[in-house]
Order: structure tokens, then sequence, then C-alpha cells
């Protein structure tokens, strides 16, 4: 099986994208690569000649409290997964490459998505992501990029911010991928202990309550949202830093969902903080 190469600099991946053809699937990660990850890579694969994903802990998208130095590593290993996945380049950029000496421009999506939920929590956060995402887009110049929903906000962030700016790349969300237990992957479950892992799946279980709900015709917000809060509360240890039942599109909370609504949950565990969301569809509604 072949190791995919991997490119530090902007100037040899350059240099190798314009030595190929045909249309570039990007799948930007922070790395510890995971199934999920591994999805987006085999779907952009389907759709695209040429396959670019980037490993890049993107220092700007976390907060000072936060789990930068943390967050796990592992080039090596992540290498080694996708090289049965077919060909593709491994991008692993230093600080210096993407935030060159003078890089001082900040990419700012504002209105209720750059307001609410994550961006309420995590100060700065979706500037770090909409910046880094715009400077990976300038560097990589793909045809499409692969987002996972588990990151639902993120998602719609950068929508926003290709739109605004109108940045020739199509975005393609892809589902979450879940553990056995429901559990969504993401690379943070790696520093759960047993038991917190377990109770890692309140997340799930909370949202499947409330879409469990809605799915019999439960139109109250509030009501949706006590579903998902009594099952979030019976995990101990585990603190919910919100539980909303959201509009699709804004992300403004709703008093009543009128057909199509997002549950979308934070919480912590110890040290960890962990998202999910849910799609709502409360029947006969067109
Ligand atoms: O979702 C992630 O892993 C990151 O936020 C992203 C999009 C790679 C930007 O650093």
């Amino acid at each position: 099986v072949n190791l995919p190469p991997l490119v530090r600099s902007s100037r040899n991946l350059g240099r190798l994208l314009r030595a190929g053809r045909g249309s570039i699937g990007f799948v930007p990660t922070m790395g510890a690569l995971h199934a999920g990850h591994l999805s987006l890579v085999r779907r952009a694969r389907r759709e695209n000649a040429r396959v670019v994903v980037s490993v890049f802990v993107n220092p700007t998208q976390f907060g000072q409290r936060e789990d930068f130095a943390k967050y796990p590593r592992d080039l090596a290993a992540d290498r080694r997964l996708l090289a049965p996945l077919g060909p593709s380049i491994l991008f692993a950029p230093g600080v210096g490459e993407v935030y060159p000496r003078g890089f001082d421009t900040t990419v700012r999506v504002g209105g209720s998505l750059g307001r609410v939920l994550e961006a309420a929590w995590r100060p700065g956060h979706f500037e770090g992501v909409a910046t880094v995402v715009a400077r990976l887009f300038a560097l990589v110049a793909p045809r499409r990029a692969y987002f996972g929903l588990k990151d639902y906000q993120q998602f719609l962030v950068i929508r926003r911010m290709c739109l605004d700016l109108g940045l020739p790349v199509e975005l393609v969300p892809c589902p979450t991928v879940r553990e056995t237990d429901g559990l969504a992957m993401s690379s943070r479950n790696r520093r759960l202990d047993a038991r917190r892992r377990f109770l890692a799946t309140a997340l799930v279980r909370a949202l499947l309550a409330s879409a469990a709900l809605a799915g019999q015709g439960e139109r109250s917000a509030p009501r949706l949202k006590a579903a998902g809060m009594r099952v979030l509360r019976a995990a101990p240890g585990l603190k919910v830093q919100y539980f909303e039942v959201a509009d699709p599109e804004t992300l403004l909370p709703l008093r009543r969902v009128r057909g199509r609504a997002m549950a979308l949950t934070a919480c912590t565990l110890g040290r960890v903080r962990l998202i999910d969301n849910i799609s709502l569809m409360v029947p006969g509604h067109a």
C-alpha cells in the first residue's frame, strides 16, 4: 500500500498540483483522523480526479483556555489510514506556511451564525475557522471541499463565507459518522476515559429523545428541549453548555417548530468538550 506523499510547504504543494490534471477534492482536517474523516476522503475520491487532505491544528480557532496543546496529533498514523483509500496528497503545513510573517487578515462571518451557540461559547472560534479555511482554499484551489455535519454551525459559517466572498468552491456537506452506540465520531473522543466515554452517549440519546418527540407531532420548542435536557441531566458529571432547538438556516432559537428544525447540543465531560446535533421533523408540514 502506497503512503500518500507528505507535503509540508505550499510551494511544493503548488508544484505537485500544477503537475497533475483534473478536479481537486479537498478534505481539510486537524488530523487524528477517524472513520468520519475517512468517509469524507472516500467521497472526495469518488467525485474528483485528485484528493488533497490537509492536517493542520489551527491555533487561531482555539480559545485561551481551550485544548490546543492537548489536541491529539499523530501524522504518521494519519498517513497510514489514508493509504488504503487510494491516491491522495497529505498536506501538513507548519504555522509559518499558513500564516506567513506579516499575515494580518481575519475573516469574520456576521449575523446570527457568528453570534449564537458555538460562537457564543467560543468567542473568536469561527473567525479562526473562516480565516484558515479561506487561506487553505487559496493554497489548494479545490473544486469541491468536504465537511462533516457534526460541526453543523461550522458548515453554515463556511457556506456563508463562500457565498459572500464568491469563492469558487462547491461545499459538500457529509453526514455525521457514529460509533456503534451512537456517539458522534470526534478526535476528542480519544481523550475520554472509559467511564466518560460511556456517559458521552447521553448527547446522542438526548438528541434522539427530542427527535422522537418531534416525530410524534410535538411542535413546542421548550418541550422538545426539555426532553433532551432530561436525558443530559441524568448523566452524572456531564455539564450542559447548551441544548437548543433552532432554525436550520439562522440557528436562532425557535418557539415552535414548523416542519424542520435542528436540535444542537454542547456538553463537557471533565475537560473534554463534545458537540452533536440532529435534524428534527414534525410531521404534517411540507
Ligand atoms: O473541522 C475541523 O477539523 C476544522 O475546524 C477545520 C475545518 C479543518 C479548520 O481548521
